[in-house]
């Protein structure tokens, strides 16, 4: 009998370790994290009474965003850098025009941004280069222990992203993604009313960047002369969704992932390349049969705690711009594209509010009146402090400017950011591990836990005050 025993025991593990390794989950691999170091989570730093900015990539962002730091005090400009003389100059001027100190300028070539992140005089260096140099930039910045903020998508390979996470933790330095889509007044109110129960639990959550790039694509820096410039390139040589996070990130906000839950793995579909083929063919007359990126492409995501997301991206179709961001709850529904509105539980809505109101339910959103009573009971705490001024500096009509006080407002006070290095993971390796389904027949793909074991430390996303 026992002869018979042990060769079943044997077979029976070799079948569970046989379907762990079928399980047909592409895994990438996670780098043990380097002894003596632990998670940035709630990150504090020594306060920083002036900010002291270099600014790296002055083309059709960064500018705005130097001019929004004017607006908010114990901020001072130190560095401006950016490969096109005339790019650096003209923000310079703008500067002196309103009175404030020249800044330092750097320009000439591709690499000239290394003498930027080294010098001494400078907090934090503030990225928006082309995608190819973010991380790159980013690295240095955080090896010559500055912090750093990253326009979106901040990284764009999970080489970049574990790097960005290893150096944060090893340098206790911030490295934040500029995603301003999560201080979207919208987006900020909804956040709160699911911080507050009134949607319940989510359970589903979709985002989205559908936006026809074709006003903009010949205006992006030429990293090739005969190219439409590096953002077609991209889009040229990558499969994928390219820019994942203003989709992605005030969703996982509100499914408080790594605060709680984590996302698991994704799945990809996309359709065939139609549209920006066409538009290289119309400008340049050149014909392209190995274009990547499909016209349209949709990802679904399943998170530990049973919940669903939905990110989809398209830059070429004849669409309204949407990103979607649409929350479903066990006791309501918000959505945001193409129209605002809230669907509750008629026992979710405040009776001070349905009082004037018969037969409220959740088959229709609320009318205008209720969403507006809604929208202003539900205001966030930090929007309460800054709403006016964000509308009059502007930047997407204000939540940029809210995202760099908001990162300024933490840096002086040495209190924990917003958003994290985990976020900024999270959030951008949708683009390598989209592709890398795209690329094996829509398998799965595992998103690896960034925070390495933190990932329940905390309850939800908080904005320090
Ligand atoms: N968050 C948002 O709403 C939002 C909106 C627009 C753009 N963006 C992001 O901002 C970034 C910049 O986009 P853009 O539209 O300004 O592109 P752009 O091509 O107009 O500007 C990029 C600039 O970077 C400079 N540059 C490139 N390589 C450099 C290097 N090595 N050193 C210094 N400068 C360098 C170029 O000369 C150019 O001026 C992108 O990542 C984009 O995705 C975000």
């Amino acid at each position: 009998m026992k002869k018979l025993i042990l060769p079943l025991v044997a077979a029976c593990l070799l079948l569970v370790g046989c379907c762990k390794e079928q399980d047909h989950v592409i895994r990438t691999k996670v780098p043990v994290r380097p002894a003596g170091q632990t998670d940035v989570l709630q990150l504090r730093t020594d306060p920083i009474p002036t900010v002291r900015v270099a600014f790296i990539g002055l083309g059709m962002r960064g500018p705005g965003a130097v001019n929004r730091m004017t607006h908010i005090d114990g901020v001072e400009i130190v560095a401006l850098c950016d490969v096109v003389e005339s790019n650096v100059k003209k923000v310079n001027k703008k500067l002196i025009d309103k009175g404030l100190p020249a800044a330092q300028e750097f320009y000439g070539d591709t690499s000239v941004w290394r003498q930027v992140t080294k010098l001494p005089n400078v907090d934090l260096v503030y990225i928006a280069t082309d995608w190819l140099h973010h991380a790159k930039i980013g690295i240095q910045a955080l090896k010559d222990d500055k912090h750093v903020a990253i326009e979106v998508p901040s990284a764009m390979n999970m080489e970049e992203i574990w790097e960005l996470i290893n150096l944060s933790e090893q340098k206790r330095k911030h490295c934040l993604p500029l995603e301003n889509c999560c201080y979207d007044f919208f987006e900020l109110t909804t956040l709160n009313m699911v911080q507050q129960g009134v949607l319940g639990e989510v359970l589903h959550g979709e985002g989205a960047y559908i936006h026809g790039l074709q006003p903009y694509w010949n205006s992006y820096w030429k990293n090739d002369a005969d190219s439409l410039g590096w953002r077609m390139d991209y889009n040229k040589k990558h499969r994928g969704d390219l820019y994942p996070t203003h989709g992605i990130g005030p969703v996982c906000q509100a499914m408080n992932i790594h605060r709680g839950d984590k996302m698991n793995f994704l799945v990809s579909v996309d359709t065939k390349a139609v549209g920006n083929p066409a538009f290289i063919k119309e400008k340049m007359g050149k014909e392209v049969t190995d274009f990547r990126n499909g016209d349209h492409t949709s990802t679904l995501i399943r998170t530990e705690k049973g919940k669903t997301i939905l990110i989809e991206h398209d830059v070429t179709s004849p669409r309204p711009y949407s990103r979607m961001y649409q929350l479903t709850g066990t006791k309501g529904f918000a959505n945001k594209y193409p129209v605002q509105g809230f669907a509750l539980d008629a026992g979710s809505i405040d009776p001070a509010i349905a009082a004037n109101h018969e037969n409220l339910n959740a088959h229709s959103f609320v009318p205008n009146d209720v969403r507006k009573e809604l929208m202003e009971k539900y205001k966030h705490p930090i929007v309460k402090d800054i709403e006016e001024k964000a509308k009059t500096v502007g930047g997407h009509g204000g939540m940029d400017f809210i995202m760099d006080y908001r990162l300024i407002y933490c840096l002086q006070r040495g209190l924990p950011l917003d958003m994290d290095v985990y976020d900024l993971a999270e959030w951008c390796c949708l683009i390598p591990l989209t592709e890398l389904s795209l690329d094996n027949n829509s398998a799965p793909v595992e998103i690896p836990d960034f925070t390495r074991g933190a990932w329940d430390k905390l309850d939800k996303v908080t904005f320090a005050q």
